[in-house]
């Protein structure tokens, strides 16, 4: 069976922006794929954290994935830093990945603008991700626009790696690939559409949290900025709000953008955004409902203490192979 792998950060409550461009494809791709789902808290250290709300946040997000509809019992749900291989794999990358590559990456540049000072942890931050990808040995990796680049610097590593160290002909690594969802692979945000739907946007207005209660979902919907031609038609250059608004709707209602032109040929934004904002909340509602649930189990510590342990067997296989091939085990 092929693997998929991918993670999201515990940096703060996820956004629909998040759910749409990866987490819903989490639920869809369990079934036909030997899944590993991630909690990279490893990552969200890269800048400065809380740690007692870092710990908190942790626990949420993987409460989060099991809210949403992912199932125990087919995929791995763990935390990474209880997988010290990802740690680990990390420096080996790190020491045959070029300088002048990290220093390209678009996220680094954008993150490290952000930052009054920027730690080496931002730089090599994919390095770590190309390790939790590579451990698995991952066919495909679910995840929005953002991380494409990523995903590029992942396979030139499988590549150089490969190239370099196969074992008597035999590659160590596998080629991953990545997944977007056809539309909502990048969200923008409701107040500024020509800006990525975020959840560490200081607006609250710009973004839908999982968590938000439905009478602040509503509210932010039908305050999300469109246009004035009153058209509800896909156009991203000329029309980014309503364009955005559709991706989501679609996402939400497993109704094809066109299809939602035509039901709303006649209407104008204001059913539209009542509409849609109540299709959002009739789908996170159950998953809140559920999320709080989880939260007071033990469920929760025993599905991640079985995801640790099964994680850690599959990662630490390939470190073994990379170090040996390596020279250092
Ligand atoms: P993170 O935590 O920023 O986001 C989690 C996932 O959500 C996607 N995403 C979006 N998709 C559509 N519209 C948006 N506005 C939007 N904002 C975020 C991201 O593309 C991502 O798929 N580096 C990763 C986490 C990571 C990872 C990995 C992912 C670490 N290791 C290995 C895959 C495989 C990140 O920062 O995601």
């Amino acid at each position: 069976m092929k693997r998929i792998f991918s993670g999201v950060q515990p940096s703060g409550m996820p956004t629909i922006g998040n759910y749409v461009g990866a987490m819903k494809q989490f639920i869809d791709l369990q079934n036909d794929f030997e899944a590993y789902y991630c909690v990279v808290n490893q990552h969200a250290i890269t800048v400065s954290q809380d740690p007692e709300l870092l710990r908190e946040r942790t626990r949420q997000l993987a409460a989060l994935y099991l809210a949403m509809g992912i199932d125990p019992n087919k995929a791995t749900i763990f935390v990474q830093s209880q997988v010290p291989a990802h740690a680990q794999a990390a420096w080996l990358v790190q020491c045959l990945t070029p300088l002048g590559e990290l220093e390209r990456m678009t996220q680094f540049k954008d993150k490290a603008k952000k930052q009054e000072s920027v730690m080496a942890g931002l730089l090599t931050y994919p390095p770590l991700m190309v390790a939790d990808i590579i451990l698995y040995q991952t066919d495909l990796v679910p995840v929005g626009d953002d991380q494409k680049q990523h995903l590029e610097l992942t396979r030139n590593f499988v590549e150089r790696f490969n190239h370099r160290f196969a074992q008597e002909g035999e590659d160590i690594l596998t080629l991953p690939e990545h997944f977007t969802p056809k539309s909502g692979g990048r969200i923008m945000s409701l107040q500024d559409p020509s800006s990525k739907m975020s959840k560490s946007d200081t607006n609250k207005k710009g973004y839908i949290a999982m968590l938000d209660d439905p009478k602040t979902i509503i509210k932010k919907v039908k305050s999300a900025v469109t246009d004035s031609s009153g058209v509800i038609s896909y156009d991203p250059e000329n029309k980014p709000g309503v364009s955005n608004l559709l991706a989501i709707y679609s996402a939400f209602s497993n109704k094809s953008i066109a299809d939602l032109e035509t039901e709303y040929a006649d209407s104008g934004y204001g059913q539209f955004k009542q509409d849609l904002g109540e299709t959002i909340v009739s789908v996170l509602e159950p998953i809140q409902t559920e999320h709080q649930r989880l939260l007071t189990s033990s469920e929760l510590d025993d599905i991640l203490a079985a995801g640790q342990i099964k994680a850690n067997e599959e990662a630490n296989k390939t470190l073994a192979a990379m170090e040996k091939a390596m020279g250092i085990r």
